[in-house]
Protein backbone atom coordinates (compact mmCIF):
# COMPACT_ATOMS: atom_id res chain seq x y z
CA UNK A 1 0.00 0.00 0.00
CA UNK A 2 1.42 3.81 -0.98
CA UNK A 3 1.14 4.39 2.94
CA UNK A 4 4.18 1.80 3.59
CA UNK A 5 6.49 3.57 0.92
CA UNK A 6 9.43 5.52 1.97
CA UNK A 7 8.47 9.08 0.77
CA UNK A 8 11.40 11.55 -0.41
CA UNK A 9 10.34 14.75 0.36
CA UNK A 10 11.28 17.89 -2.19
CA UNK A 11 10.16 21.44 -0.42
CA UNK A 12 8.56 23.54 -3.10
CA UNK A 13 10.04 27.06 -3.37
CA UNK A 14 7.62 29.94 -3.36
CA UNK A 15 8.84 33.76 -4.85
CA UNK A 16 8.61 35.98 -1.09
CA UNK A 17 4.96 38.06 -1.88
CA UNK A 18 5.85 41.73 -1.13
CA UNK A 19 3.54 43.20 1.61
CA UNK A 20 0.22 44.89 0.49
CA UNK A 21 0.54 49.04 0.76
CA UNK A 22 -1.19 49.24 4.47
CA UNK A 23 1.10 46.84 6.06
CA UNK A 24 -0.58 44.22 8.51
CA UNK A 25 -4.08 46.76 8.13
CA UNK A 26 -3.49 46.18 4.74
CA UNK A 27 -4.04 42.87 4.27
CA UNK A 28 -7.15 42.67 6.38
CA UNK A 29 -9.47 45.32 4.69
CA UNK A 30 -9.70 46.84 1.67
CA UNK A 31 -11.19 50.30 2.32
CA UNK A 32 -12.66 51.93 5.77
CA UNK A 33 -15.80 49.84 7.11
CA UNK A 34 -18.87 50.88 8.07
CA UNK A 35 -19.06 52.05 11.78
CA UNK A 36 -21.42 49.22 13.34
CA UNK A 37 -22.44 47.74 16.31
CA UNK A 38 -22.25 43.95 16.62
CA UNK A 39 -25.08 42.50 18.63
CA UNK A 40 -24.51 38.96 20.24
CA UNK A 41 -27.17 37.08 21.58
CA UNK A 42 -26.11 34.14 23.52
CA UNK A 43 -23.57 36.00 25.09
CA UNK A 44 -22.80 34.14 27.87
CA UNK A 45 -22.24 31.05 26.01
CA UNK A 46 -19.37 28.85 25.06
CA UNK A 47 -19.07 30.57 20.99
CA UNK A 48 -18.96 33.81 22.38
CA UNK A 49 -16.20 33.34 24.66
CA UNK A 50 -13.97 30.95 22.88
CA UNK A 51 -14.59 31.92 19.78
CA UNK A 52 -16.20 35.18 18.97
CA UNK A 53 -14.73 37.25 21.60
CA UNK A 54 -11.06 35.99 20.71
CA UNK A 55 -11.55 37.07 16.78
CA UNK A 56 -12.95 40.31 17.70
CA UNK A 57 -10.07 41.33 19.83
CA UNK A 58 -7.50 39.71 17.31
CA UNK A 59 -8.96 41.98 14.81
CA UNK A 60 -8.67 45.13 17.04
CA UNK A 61 -5.48 44.59 17.42
CA UNK A 62 -4.79 44.02 13.57
CA UNK A 63 -6.77 47.40 13.02
CA UNK A 64 -9.23 45.29 11.13
CA UNK A 65 -12.50 46.29 13.16
CA UNK A 66 -14.27 49.65 12.07
CA UNK A 67 -14.13 52.71 14.12
CA UNK A 68 -16.81 53.00 15.91
CA UNK A 69 -17.55 49.05 16.39
CA UNK A 70 -19.78 48.40 19.59
CA UNK A 71 -19.90 44.76 20.69
CA UNK A 72 -23.24 44.46 22.78
CA UNK A 73 -23.63 41.08 24.43
CA UNK A 74 -26.83 39.61 25.17
CA UNK A 75 -28.58 36.79 27.03
CA UNK A 76 -30.81 36.30 29.55
CA UNK A 77 -28.84 36.23 32.91
CA UNK A 78 -28.16 39.68 35.05
CA UNK A 79 -24.52 40.99 34.30
CA UNK A 80 -22.90 44.50 34.86
CA UNK A 81 -20.50 45.38 31.68
CA UNK A 82 -17.51 45.06 34.29
CA UNK A 83 -18.97 41.73 35.28
CA UNK A 84 -19.64 41.39 31.24
CA UNK A 85 -15.90 42.82 30.28
CA UNK A 86 -13.82 40.49 33.29
CA UNK A 87 -16.01 37.06 32.16
CA UNK A 88 -14.57 37.76 28.55
CA UNK A 89 -11.12 38.36 29.52
CA UNK A 90 -11.45 35.29 31.00
CA UNK A 91 -12.60 33.84 27.89
CA UNK A 92 -9.71 35.02 25.85
CA UNK A 93 -6.78 34.57 28.40
CA UNK A 94 -8.20 30.45 28.28
CA UNK A 95 -8.51 30.02 24.87
CA UNK A 96 -5.63 32.28 22.99
CA UNK A 97 -2.09 33.72 23.52
CA UNK A 98 -3.33 36.99 22.38
CA UNK A 99 -1.11 39.68 24.55
CA UNK A 100 -3.85 41.44 26.33
CA UNK A 101 -2.10 44.61 27.10
CA UNK A 102 -4.53 46.57 24.78
CA UNK A 103 -7.34 44.99 26.43
CA UNK A 104 -9.03 47.35 28.41
CA UNK A 105 -8.64 49.68 25.41
CA UNK A 106 -10.54 47.07 23.89
CA UNK A 107 -13.31 46.17 26.53
CA UNK A 108 -14.48 50.05 26.72
CA UNK A 109 -16.42 49.27 23.30
CA UNK A 110 -18.17 46.06 25.33
CA UNK A 111 -21.85 46.06 26.80
CA UNK A 112 -23.90 43.73 28.58
CA UNK A 113 -27.95 44.00 27.97
CA UNK A 114 -30.08 40.60 29.77
CA UNK A 115 -32.88 39.99 27.93
CA UNK A 116 -35.86 37.41 27.14
CA UNK A 117 -35.47 35.69 23.92
CA UNK A 118 -39.38 35.24 23.66
CA UNK A 119 -40.77 38.67 25.05
CA UNK A 120 -41.61 41.69 22.57
CA UNK A 121 -41.57 43.49 25.51
CA UNK A 122 -37.84 42.76 25.88
CA UNK A 123 -37.07 43.52 22.64
CA UNK A 124 -38.29 47.04 22.43
CA UNK A 125 -36.20 47.48 25.52
CA UNK A 126 -33.34 46.30 23.99
CA UNK A 127 -34.06 48.17 20.54
CA UNK A 128 -34.43 51.58 22.67
CA UNK A 129 -30.80 50.82 24.41
CA UNK A 130 -29.41 50.33 21.01
CA UNK A 131 -30.73 53.96 19.45
CA UNK A 132 -29.28 55.10 22.50
CA UNK A 133 -26.24 53.66 21.76
CA UNK A 134 -26.19 54.44 18.50
CA UNK A 135 -26.44 58.60 19.38
CA UNK A 136 -24.16 58.35 22.28
CA UNK A 137 -20.99 56.81 19.91
CA UNK A 138 -22.08 57.46 16.59
CA UNK A 139 -22.47 53.76 15.13
CA UNK A 140 -24.96 55.87 12.23
CA UNK A 141 -27.93 52.62 13.21
CA UNK A 142 -25.75 49.94 11.75
CA UNK A 143 -26.23 46.90 13.20
CA UNK A 144 -24.76 43.10 12.85
CA UNK A 145 -27.23 40.58 14.79
CA UNK A 146 -25.31 37.49 15.61
CA UNK A 147 -27.15 34.84 16.72
CA UNK A 148 -24.33 32.58 18.50
CA UNK A 149 -28.00 30.14 20.24
CA UNK A 150 -29.40 26.86 19.82
CA UNK A 151 -30.61 26.42 16.34
CA UNK A 152 -34.22 26.53 18.31
CA UNK A 153 -33.62 30.20 19.11
CA UNK A 154 -33.20 31.29 15.92
CA UNK A 155 -36.80 31.67 14.38
CA UNK A 156 -38.73 33.08 17.69
CA UNK A 157 -35.07 35.99 18.04
CA UNK A 158 -35.45 36.46 14.17
CA UNK A 159 -39.02 37.33 14.37
CA UNK A 160 -38.68 39.35 17.77
CA UNK A 161 -36.48 41.79 15.49
CA UNK A 162 -38.45 42.30 12.97
CA UNK A 163 -41.41 42.77 15.31
CA UNK A 164 -39.45 45.52 17.13
CA UNK A 165 -38.58 47.03 14.42
CA UNK A 166 -34.67 45.99 14.33
CA UNK A 167 -34.65 44.05 11.00
CA UNK A 168 -36.00 46.64 8.68
CA UNK A 169 -33.18 48.46 7.15
CA UNK A 170 -32.59 52.56 7.05
CA UNK A 171 -35.77 53.32 8.57
CA UNK A 172 -36.51 54.11 12.69
CA UNK A 173 -32.68 55.36 12.75
CA UNK A 174 -31.84 51.82 11.79
CA UNK A 175 -28.62 52.31 9.20
CA UNK A 176 -27.93 48.85 6.96
CA UNK A 177 -29.15 45.50 9.46
CA UNK A 178 -27.40 42.06 9.29
CA UNK A 179 -28.50 38.75 10.26
CA UNK A 180 -25.92 35.72 11.36
CA UNK A 181 -27.10 32.83 11.94
CA UNK A 182 -24.53 29.97 13.35
CA UNK A 183 -24.73 26.15 12.05
CA UNK A 184 -26.28 23.77 12.54
CA UNK A 185 -29.30 25.99 10.22
CA UNK A 186 -32.10 24.44 11.95
CA UNK A 187 -32.45 20.72 12.74
CA UNK A 188 -34.17 18.89 9.77
CA UNK A 189 -35.03 20.18 6.06
CA UNK A 190 -38.71 20.82 8.07
CA UNK A 191 -37.30 23.47 10.33
CA UNK A 192 -34.48 24.88 7.89
CA UNK A 193 -37.55 25.80 5.88
CA UNK A 194 -39.93 27.19 8.04
CA UNK A 195 -36.50 29.34 9.64
CA UNK A 196 -36.27 30.35 6.39
CA UNK A 197 -39.29 31.89 6.23
CA UNK A 198 -39.29 33.33 9.51
CA UNK A 199 -36.10 34.77 8.53
CA UNK A 200 -37.95 36.15 5.62
CA UNK A 201 -40.65 38.24 7.09
CA UNK A 202 -38.37 40.19 8.43
CA UNK A 203 -34.95 40.04 6.77
CA UNK A 204 -34.15 39.95 2.93
CA UNK A 205 -31.98 37.21 2.09
CA UNK A 206 -29.14 39.84 1.18
CA UNK A 207 -29.54 40.81 4.83
CA UNK A 208 -28.78 37.06 6.15
CA UNK A 209 -25.38 35.19 7.07
CA UNK A 210 -25.73 31.76 7.59
CA UNK A 211 -22.27 30.95 8.93
CA UNK A 212 -20.39 27.65 8.27
CA UNK A 213 -16.70 28.20 9.60
CA UNK A 214 -15.19 25.89 7.30
CA UNK A 215 -15.59 28.22 4.53
CA UNK A 216 -13.57 31.02 6.27
CA UNK A 217 -10.47 29.20 7.15
CA UNK A 218 -7.61 30.33 4.83
CA UNK A 219 -6.77 26.37 3.17
CA UNK A 220 -10.70 26.23 2.31
CA UNK A 221 -10.54 29.31 0.37
CA UNK A 222 -7.13 28.72 -1.17
CA UNK A 223 -8.72 25.33 -3.00
CA UNK A 224 -10.09 27.63 -5.05
CA UNK A 225 -7.06 29.79 -5.85
CA UNK A 226 -5.60 26.22 -6.53
CA UNK A 227 -8.17 25.06 -9.03
CA UNK A 228 -9.23 27.68 -11.06
CA UNK A 229 -5.89 30.28 -11.09
CA UNK A 230 -3.36 27.38 -12.51
CA UNK A 231 -3.83 26.09 -15.82
CA UNK A 232 -2.26 22.58 -14.82
CA UNK A 233 -4.68 20.94 -12.65
CA UNK A 234 -8.12 21.87 -14.16
CA UNK A 235 -7.41 19.63 -17.41
CA UNK A 236 -6.86 16.76 -14.93
CA UNK A 237 -9.97 17.18 -12.39
CA UNK A 238 -12.50 14.96 -14.05
CA UNK A 239 -13.51 11.73 -13.96
CA UNK A 240 -10.90 10.64 -16.88
CA UNK A 241 -7.85 11.18 -14.36
CA UNK A 242 -9.38 10.86 -10.91
CA UNK A 243 -9.96 7.91 -9.13
CA UNK A 244 -11.58 8.63 -6.02
CA UNK A 245 -11.48 11.79 -3.78
CA UNK A 246 -11.64 11.65 0.05
CA UNK A 247 -12.55 13.87 2.34
CA UNK A 248 -11.46 13.77 5.97
CA UNK A 249 -12.24 15.97 9.27
CA UNK A 250 -10.65 13.99 11.79
CA UNK A 251 -10.97 15.50 15.56
CA UNK A 252 -9.08 14.00 18.94
CA UNK A 253 -11.58 15.96 21.17
CA UNK A 254 -14.96 14.19 22.49
CA UNK A 255 -18.06 15.51 22.95
CA UNK A 256 -16.75 17.93 25.57
CA UNK A 257 -19.64 20.08 27.31
CA UNK A 258 -22.17 20.09 24.74
CA UNK A 259 -24.13 17.00 25.47
CA UNK A 260 -27.39 18.45 25.51
CA UNK A 261 -26.86 19.76 21.69
CA UNK A 262 -24.61 16.76 20.71
CA UNK A 263 -27.77 14.10 22.18
CA UNK A 264 -30.07 15.47 19.68
CA UNK A 265 -27.48 16.47 16.67
CA UNK A 266 -25.05 13.19 16.49
CA UNK A 267 -21.68 13.65 13.58
CA UNK A 268 -24.51 13.89 10.41
CA UNK A 269 -26.20 17.16 11.70
CA UNK A 270 -23.22 18.39 13.20
CA UNK A 271 -20.72 17.76 10.70
CA UNK A 272 -22.28 16.31 7.42
CA UNK A 273 -25.07 18.62 6.89
CA UNK A 274 -22.32 21.69 7.03
CA UNK A 275 -19.12 21.46 6.94
CA UNK A 276 -18.79 18.09 4.68
CA UNK A 277 -20.81 18.58 2.12
CA UNK A 278 -19.28 22.44 1.72
CA UNK A 279 -16.02 20.95 1.24
CA UNK A 280 -16.97 18.45 -1.46
CA UNK A 281 -18.73 21.86 -3.15
CA UNK A 282 -15.30 23.10 -3.15
CA UNK A 283 -13.94 20.31 -4.55
CA UNK A 284 -16.58 19.07 -6.82
CA UNK A 285 -17.88 22.64 -8.38
CA UNK A 286 -17.62 23.82 -12.10
CA UNK A 287 -15.66 27.48 -12.62
CA UNK A 288 -17.71 30.33 -12.18
CA UNK A 289 -18.00 33.20 -14.28
CA UNK A 290 -16.62 35.41 -12.13
CA UNK A 291 -15.50 35.65 -8.56
CA UNK A 292 -18.70 37.20 -7.14
CA UNK A 293 -20.41 36.20 -4.03
CA UNK A 294 -23.48 35.06 -6.02
CA UNK A 295 -21.88 33.54 -9.05
CA UNK A 296 -19.89 30.98 -6.81
CA UNK A 297 -22.71 30.11 -4.55
CA UNK A 298 -24.57 29.44 -7.90
CA UNK A 299 -22.03 26.65 -8.74
CA UNK A 300 -21.91 25.08 -4.98
CA UNK A 301 -25.66 25.06 -5.31
CA UNK A 302 -25.29 22.98 -9.10
CA UNK A 303 -22.82 20.49 -7.07
CA UNK A 304 -25.42 19.99 -4.36
CA UNK A 305 -28.51 19.17 -7.04
CA UNK A 306 -26.40 16.92 -9.09
CA UNK A 307 -25.17 14.91 -5.55
CA UNK A 308 -26.88 11.18 -6.13
CA UNK A 309 -29.77 10.64 -3.43
CA UNK A 310 -28.54 7.73 -1.46
CA UNK A 311 -30.71 4.12 -1.84
CA UNK A 312 -31.88 3.91 1.35
CA UNK A 313 -32.35 -0.11 0.79
CA UNK A 314 -28.82 -0.66 0.16
CA UNK A 315 -27.17 2.08 2.92
CA UNK A 316 -25.11 -0.10 4.20
CA UNK A 317 -23.31 0.15 1.01
CA UNK A 318 -22.84 4.12 1.52
CA UNK A 319 -22.37 4.97 5.04
CA UNK A 320 -20.64 3.16 8.46
CA UNK A 321 -21.71 4.58 11.62
CA UNK A 322 -19.30 4.79 14.73
CA UNK A 323 -20.06 5.78 18.35
CA UNK A 324 -16.79 5.81 20.38
CA UNK A 325 -15.94 3.73 23.55
CA UNK A 326 -13.45 3.92 26.01
CA UNK A 327 -9.93 4.43 24.96
CA UNK A 328 -6.46 6.15 25.30
CA UNK A 329 -5.43 9.46 23.10
CA UNK A 330 -2.23 10.92 23.69
CA UNK A 331 -1.62 8.41 26.42
CA UNK A 332 -4.64 9.66 28.09
CA UNK A 333 -7.41 7.74 29.15
CA UNK A 334 -10.81 8.54 27.85
CA UNK A 335 -14.26 7.43 28.09
CA UNK A 336 -16.51 6.21 26.39
CA UNK A 337 -19.27 8.39 24.66
CA UNK A 338 -21.47 6.60 26.57
CA UNK A 339 -19.97 7.32 30.09
CA UNK A 340 -19.42 11.42 29.01
CA UNK A 341 -21.51 13.38 31.97
CA UNK A 342 -24.82 14.09 30.31
CA UNK A 343 -24.72 11.45 27.90
CA UNK A 344 -27.24 8.22 28.03
CA UNK A 345 -25.93 5.29 29.01
CA UNK A 346 -27.78 3.72 26.06
CA UNK A 347 -27.40 6.61 23.45
CA UNK A 348 -27.22 5.06 19.67
CA UNK A 349 -26.22 8.89 18.53
CA UNK A 350 -23.17 8.08 16.16
CA UNK A 351 -19.72 10.42 16.50
CA UNK A 352 -18.10 9.15 13.63
CA UNK A 353 -19.05 8.25 9.76
CA UNK A 354 -17.93 7.80 6.59
CA UNK A 355 -20.34 8.28 3.73
CA UNK A 356 -19.79 7.57 0.16
CA UNK A 357 -21.65 9.98 -2.12
CA UNK A 358 -21.68 10.47 -6.10
CA UNK A 359 -21.97 14.25 -8.10
CA UNK A 360 -24.13 13.02 -11.25
CA UNK A 361 -22.39 14.74 -14.03
CA UNK A 362 -20.30 14.80 -16.70
CA UNK A 363 -17.28 15.42 -14.55
CA UNK A 364 -17.68 13.72 -11.74
CA UNK A 365 -19.83 10.33 -13.24
CA UNK A 366 -18.65 7.12 -11.43
CA UNK A 367 -16.30 9.10 -9.08
CA UNK A 368 -16.72 8.77 -5.44
CA UNK A 369 -16.51 10.79 -2.88
CA UNK A 370 -15.44 9.55 0.63
CA UNK A 371 -16.52 11.59 3.20
CA UNK A 372 -15.16 11.29 7.03
CA UNK A 373 -15.20 12.67 9.67
CA UNK A 374 -15.58 11.13 13.40
CA UNK A 375 -14.19 12.42 17.34
CA UNK A 376 -11.72 10.57 19.58
CA UNK A 377 -9.95 10.16 16.74
CA UNK A 378 -6.25 9.59 16.64
CA UNK A 379 -5.02 12.71 15.64
CA UNK A 380 -6.68 16.50 14.51
CA UNK A 381 -6.93 16.49 10.82
CA UNK A 382 -8.89 17.82 8.32
CA UNK A 383 -7.53 17.07 4.55
CA UNK A 384 -8.53 16.50 1.24
CA UNK A 385 -7.40 13.41 -0.63
CA UNK A 386 -7.64 13.47 -4.90
CA UNK A 387 -6.37 9.83 -5.73
CA UNK A 388 -5.58 9.66 -9.14
CA UNK A 389 -5.83 6.51 -11.16
CA UNK A 390 -2.97 4.63 -11.94
CA UNK A 391 -0.71 4.76 -15.53
CA UNK A 392 -3.45 2.74 -17.93
CA UNK A 393 -0.60 1.38 -19.16
CA UNK A 394 2.64 0.00 -16.93
CA UNK A 395 5.44 -0.11 -19.27
CA UNK A 396 7.67 -0.79 -16.82
CA UNK A 397 6.10 -4.55 -15.92
CA UNK A 398 9.41 -6.37 -16.28
CA UNK A 399 11.07 -4.68 -14.01
CA UNK A 400 8.93 -3.51 -11.34
CA UNK A 401 6.29 -6.25 -10.96
CA UNK A 402 4.44 -4.71 -8.23
CA UNK A 403 3.49 -1.95 -10.57
CA UNK A 404 3.55 1.90 -9.40
CA UNK A 405 1.68 3.80 -7.46
CA UNK A 406 -0.74 6.13 -8.73
CA UNK A 407 -0.81 9.82 -8.20
CA UNK A 408 -2.30 11.72 -4.98
CA UNK A 409 -2.76 15.17 -4.22
CA UNK A 410 -3.51 16.08 -0.65
CA UNK A 411 -4.75 19.40 0.01
CA UNK A 412 -4.29 19.71 3.89
CA UNK A 413 -6.49 22.29 6.05
CA UNK A 414 -5.79 21.96 9.25
CA UNK A 415 -3.80 21.76 11.77
CA UNK A 416 -1.60 20.99 8.74
CA UNK A 417 -1.64 23.60 6.22
CA UNK A 418 -0.03 22.02 3.21
CA UNK A 419 -0.03 21.10 -0.35
CA UNK A 420 1.70 17.61 -1.30
CA UNK A 421 1.60 15.80 -4.30
CA UNK A 422 2.99 12.46 -4.75
CA UNK A 423 4.73 10.78 -7.74
CA UNK A 424 7.03 8.44 -9.02
CA UNK A 425 10.60 8.68 -9.70
CA UNK A 426 13.48 6.19 -10.85
CA UNK A 427 15.78 5.58 -7.84
CA UNK A 428 18.96 5.75 -8.31
CA UNK A 429 21.28 3.20 -9.22
CA UNK A 430 22.07 0.81 -11.71
CA UNK A 431 18.69 -1.19 -11.20
CA UNK A 432 15.67 0.11 -12.61
CA UNK A 433 13.50 0.79 -9.75
CA UNK A 434 11.02 3.20 -8.62
CA UNK A 435 10.36 5.05 -5.68
CA UNK A 436 7.35 7.91 -4.74
CA UNK A 437 8.58 10.99 -4.02
CA UNK A 438 6.08 14.22 -2.81
CA UNK A 439 6.47 17.80 -3.74
CA UNK A 440 5.40 19.93 -0.65
CA UNK A 441 4.20 23.14 -0.06
CA UNK A 442 3.75 24.97 2.92
CA UNK A 443 0.60 27.57 2.77
CA UNK A 444 2.76 30.11 5.55
CA UNK A 445 5.67 29.81 3.49
CA UNK A 446 7.39 32.93 3.00
CA UNK A 447 4.34 34.93 4.56
CA UNK A 448 4.79 37.57 6.94
CA UNK A 449 1.44 39.00 6.92
CA UNK A 450 -1.28 38.78 9.84
CA UNK A 451 -3.43 35.17 9.92
CA UNK A 452 -6.78 35.54 10.16
CA UNK A 453 -8.69 32.68 11.54
CA UNK A 454 -12.16 31.05 10.15
CA UNK A 455 -14.49 32.87 12.71
CA UNK A 456 -12.47 36.54 12.22
CA UNK A 457 -12.93 36.52 8.75
CA UNK A 458 -16.07 35.33 9.02
CA UNK A 459 -16.90 38.29 11.19
CA UNK A 460 -15.34 40.46 8.86
CA UNK A 461 -16.89 39.77 5.69
CA UNK A 462 -20.31 40.19 7.83
CA UNK A 463 -19.56 43.73 8.17
CA UNK A 464 -17.69 44.22 4.43
CA UNK A 465 -20.99 42.69 3.60
CA UNK A 466 -19.73 39.35 1.69
CA UNK A 467 -22.17 36.67 1.43
CA UNK A 468 -19.15 34.84 -0.52
CA UNK A 469 -18.55 32.28 2.53
CA UNK A 470 -21.85 32.15 3.66
CA UNK A 471 -24.89 29.50 2.78
CA UNK A 472 -27.28 30.55 0.87
CA UNK A 473 -31.11 29.42 1.15
CA UNK A 474 -31.11 27.65 -1.70
CA UNK A 475 -28.02 25.54 -0.52
CA UNK A 476 -28.82 25.56 2.93
CA UNK A 477 -32.45 23.86 1.84
CA UNK A 478 -30.85 21.49 -0.55
CA UNK A 479 -27.92 20.11 1.98
CA UNK A 480 -30.56 19.11 4.36
CA UNK A 481 -32.81 17.36 1.54
CA UNK A 482 -29.75 15.40 0.51
CA UNK A 483 -29.15 14.33 4.51
CA UNK A 484 -32.73 13.92 5.35
CA UNK A 485 -33.08 10.50 3.92
CA UNK A 486 -29.95 9.09 5.14
CA UNK A 487 -30.60 10.73 9.07
CA UNK A 488 -34.04 9.09 9.13
CA UNK A 489 -33.11 6.28 7.91
CA UNK A 490 -30.24 5.93 10.68
CA UNK A 491 -32.78 7.72 13.16
CA UNK A 492 -35.72 6.02 12.97
CA UNK A 493 -35.24 2.32 11.93
CA UNK A 494 -36.54 -0.26 14.58
CA UNK A 495 -32.71 -0.27 15.92
CA UNK A 496 -31.05 2.26 15.08
CA UNK A 497 -28.01 0.87 17.32
CA UNK A 498 -27.77 -2.06 14.84
CA UNK A 499 -25.93 0.12 12.69
CA UNK A 500 -23.39 1.58 14.79
CA UNK A 501 -20.25 0.51 15.33
CA UNK A 502 -18.65 0.96 18.26
CA UNK A 503 -14.08 2.00 17.93
CA UNK A 504 -11.94 2.53 20.61
CA UNK A 505 -11.45 6.52 21.28
CA UNK A 506 -8.08 6.74 19.73
CA UNK A 507 -8.23 4.17 16.88
CA UNK A 508 -9.71 5.42 13.31
CA UNK A 509 -12.85 4.53 13.29
CA UNK A 510 -14.91 1.03 13.05
CA UNK A 511 -12.95 -1.41 11.27
CA UNK A 512 -16.06 -1.62 8.81
CA UNK A 513 -14.86 1.32 7.37
CA UNK A 514 -12.44 -0.71 5.20
CA UNK A 515 -15.33 -2.48 3.90
CA UNK A 516 -16.23 0.63 2.35
CA UNK A 517 -12.86 2.26 1.46
CA UNK A 518 -10.38 -0.69 0.91
CA UNK A 519 -7.37 1.61 1.12
CA UNK A 520 -6.49 3.62 4.59
CA UNK A 521 -4.64 6.15 3.12
CA UNK A 522 -7.11 8.67 4.74
CA UNK A 523 -5.57 7.74 7.79
CA UNK A 524 -2.08 8.72 7.26
C1 LIG B 1 -18.19 22.60 14.81
C2 LIG B 1 -18.83 21.35 15.35
O1 LIG B 1 -19.01 23.18 13.84
O2 LIG B 1 -16.94 22.25 14.24
C3 LIG B 1 -17.93 20.69 16.38
O3 LIG B 1 -20.07 21.69 15.96
C4 LIG B 1 -16.56 20.45 15.80
O4 LIG B 1 -18.48 19.48 16.85
C5 LIG B 1 -16.03 21.71 15.17
O5 LIG B 1 -15.71 20.04 16.87
C6 LIG B 1 -14.75 21.43 14.42
O6 LIG B 1 -14.22 22.65 13.99
P1 LIG B 1 -12.66 22.80 13.73
O7 LIG B 1 -12.53 24.14 13.12
O8 LIG B 1 -11.98 22.67 15.06
O9 LIG B 1 -12.28 21.67 12.83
Amino acid sequence: MDQERQYTETQVESQPMPMPKGGAKGCLVEGPLDPCTLVIFGASGDLTARKLMPSLYNLFLHGGLPDPCLIVGVARSEMTNENFRERLKNGVTENTGHDLTRWDEFSRRLFYYPAEYDSLESMSALAEYLRRLDREHNTEGNRIFYLATPPTVAGPVSDLLARSGLSAEHQNGNGWTRIVIEKPFAFDLKSALELNSVLHQGFDEKQVFRIDHYVAKETVQSILMFRFANAIFEPVWNRRYIDHVSIISAETIGVERRAGYYEKAGVLRDMFQSHMLQLLAICAMEPPPCFNEDRVRDEKVKVFRSLRPFPVKELDDYIILGQYGPGEINDREVPGYRQEPKISPTSTIPTFAMLKAYVENWRWQGVPFYLISGKRLPRKATKIIIKFKRVPHLLFSNTLPGGVSANRLTLGIQPEETIHLTFETKNPGAQFCSRTVRMRFDYLQDYQGPVLDAYEKAILDTMKGDHMLFWREDGVELAWEYMMPLIDACEKCLDPGSRLHLYPAGSWGPKETERLLPDNEWTS
